[in-house]
């Protein structure tokens, strides 16, 4: 695996003397940033190993939403990476849960496998995402697709990158001429509110929309302007913390449907290229029901 880019950092234990984030300074950030690359690099290499070796999966609860080893041990090693040097933060990673003060200053949200469906059927598009919110605030995120050897990095004025290559979003200027990017959670077949009605529509008026399957790259992908916007709801802070501060420092925006301001526990988002924000976010206030389709 392609490693050579990656800093070999001493341990350190990242001691913040109040720090929120007004008072974040751009050398604490990239701190963080290269911890959390480290972490990304290590769960990466991970899920390489396990590439096509996977003899069970587990079912979570709701059919579909798999868990496998290579879940679990990507997850411990992000884990082990960040409490070496960060003792004193908290986190919330999918499969182990909180752990710490949840309103804590510092809190680590970590994906370590999105994308597992994809993964568990050797479809490859799946990364890693780990991002870090400061009071409550996404400021820091590195999403790493190790199939595609893609290292995606952001920190809150610092910009962002892809293999250490600057980012920006697409110039796409209406959805006429987008291609969008959305999901569908778990629990879709317990809702109406499951996003069917949202996909047909959007395909209605755009020049498609993609499902990939990972939440986090679907956010790097807007980043870095192969796709224009993507919207989706039951999401968690672990799918989305990094590919908000992606999306955001590559020039684009990031709100909650109806362009309020992002609610990190409302499970629902939409982020774009800023320049078809705001027809997106009126198209997806006036979907029609898909029983009134003719
Ligand atoms: C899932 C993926 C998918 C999204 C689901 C997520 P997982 O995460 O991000 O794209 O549509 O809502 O739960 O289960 O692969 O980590
Ligand atoms: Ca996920
Ligand atoms: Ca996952």
């Amino acid at each position: 695996m392609a490693v050579g880019f990656l800093h070999h950092l001493p341990p350190t234990t990242y001691d913040p003397t109040p720090l929120n984030m007004n008072q974040a300074t751009p050398e604490q950030l990239e701190i963080f940033l290269d911890i959390a690359t480290e972490a990304a690099m290590v769960a990466g290499a991970i899920l390489q190993n396990y590439w096509g070796a996977l003899e069970a999966f587990e079912e979570k609860g709701r059919p579909g939403d798999l868990v496998t080893v290579a879940d679990k041990d990507a997850e411990a090693a992000i884990l082990k990476v960040l409490r070496r040097h960060f003792p004193n933060h908290s986190i919330l990673a999918e499969e182990s849960g909180q752990m710490g003060d949840r309103q804590g200053e510092y809190l680590w949200a970590i994906d370590p496998l999105d994308g597992t469906t994809n993964y568990a059927h050797q479809y490859p598009i799946a990364s890693t995402s780990i991002g870090l919110l400061i009071d409550g605030t996404p400021q820091v995120g590195v999403i790493y697709n190790p199939f595609r050897n893609e290292l995606f990095r952001a920190a809150r004025g610092l910009g962002a990158t892809c293999n250490r290559r600057p980012i920006r979003v697409s110039k796409t200027p209406s959805l006429s001429k987008s291609l969008l990017v959305t999901g569908f959670a778990y629990d879709r077949r317990e809702t109406s509110d499951n996003n069917y009605a949202e996909f047909c529509y959007l395909t209605h008026l755009t020049q498609g929309v993609r499902r990939s399957g990972s939440a986090s790259l679907d956010l790097s992908d807007v980043a870095c302007g192969r796709l224009d916007g993507y919207w989706e709801r039951g999401l968690s802070p672990w799918d989305i913390t990094a590919g908000v501060v992606l999306v955001e420092e590559a020039g684009g925006k990031v709100t909650a449907y109806d362009g309020s301001p992002l609610d990190m526990r409302s499970g629902r988002i939409l982020a774009t290229n800023g320049q078809l924000h705001d027809e997106l976010s009126t198209e997806l206030l006036r979907v029609p029901p898909l029983s009134s389709w003719k």
